[in-house]
């Protein structure tokens, strides 16, 4: 049976002006479950955001490719929704319509205009937004402005959501609620995640698998860790359980003795 999100053989070499090509990522393959939770790790430079920007389809692969449901993937589209790490809302819209565009825009053919204001307003209930319709980003802060971002990638009713470190440039209690909100969500709605983070504990809490890359350049998959906590997943909880210290653990070992961050790397 083929995987339901396949990564194939990916390399990708960029061109530069001065003539010299940099291999940034070379044979990763990598087979993703409906429903499952992934998180991508490694030291910045690796190639993480460049691998989740050819699933998007937002870049072309210069070697091998990725195959949902066993299409091609060649262009950006609607069943692969991404959030970056700064929330791309556009500022002259409200929270609503920052969210409602998109829903005509992947929903204008499929449901009436009362069908897309009901499920624009579901969404952002359900990142705990339906209090702020009327303000504009500059009026919420970072936090909600990912939760907003959020609303906006669910809203399309994504078969993969691609997160590019959601939470890198908030605050860690901010970023704490963010994650059990992804979380609740994940559950609820069992969708399949790609998640960048250089956050250990966020890999470990949120993941089934994490996936450790290896550094740039040419860089590639290093190991893959299966999280076998059992779900719901309590952070508190967490802190002193010995399986999920051994889980942090793995990936400090891969991240800062085997494959230290190169300015670091003897
Ligand atoms: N368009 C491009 N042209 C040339 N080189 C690029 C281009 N985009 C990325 N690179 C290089 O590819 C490598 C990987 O970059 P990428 O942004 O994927 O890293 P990353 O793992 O997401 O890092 P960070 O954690 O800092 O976000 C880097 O060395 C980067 O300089
Ligand atoms: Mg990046």
């Amino acid at each position: 049976m083929s995987a339901y999100l396949s990564i194939d053989d990916v390399g990708m070499t960029f061109a530069s002006a001065q003539g010299a090509n940099f291999v940034a990522l070379r044979d990763i393959d990598l087979k993703i479950a409906a429903g499952e939770f992934v998180a991508l790790i490694g030291h910045s430079g690796c190639g993480k955001s460049t691998l989740l920007n050819i699933i998007a389809g937002l870049l072309r692969a210069s070697k091998g490719g990725v195959l949902l449901q066993g299409k091609e993937v060649n262009d950006p589209g609607p069943d692969r929704a991404v959030v970056f790490q700064n929330h791309s809302l556009l500022p002259w819209l409200s929270v609503y319509d920052n969210v409602k565009l998109a829903v005509d825009k992947v929903h204008g053919k499929t449901k009436s205009a009362k069908e897309r204001d009901d499920w624009t307003r579901h969404n952002l209930a359900l990142v705990g937004m339906d209090q702020a319709l009327t303000k504009r980003p500059n009026e919420i802060s970072g936090g909600m402005k990912q939760r907003v971002g959020i609303a906006r990638a669910l809203a399309m009713e994504p078969k993969v959501l691609l997160l590019d470190e959601p939470f890198g440039a908030l605050d860690a209690l901010t970023r704490a609620t963010l994650q059990d909100t992804v979380m609740e969500l994940h559950a609820k709605l069992n969708n399949t995640v790609i998640m960048i983070t250089h956050d250990v504990d966020e890999a470990v809490l949120l993941s089934d698998r994490v996936v450790m890359m290896t550094n740039g350049p040419a860089a590639t998959i290093g190991e893959i860790l299966d999280v076998k906590l059992p779900r719901p997943r309590n952070r508190l909880e967490l802190v002193t359980d010995a399986e999920y210290g051994r889980y942090r653990q793995a990936i400090l070992e891969f991240l800062y003795a085997r494959h230290r961050a190169p300015a670091h790397a003897a």
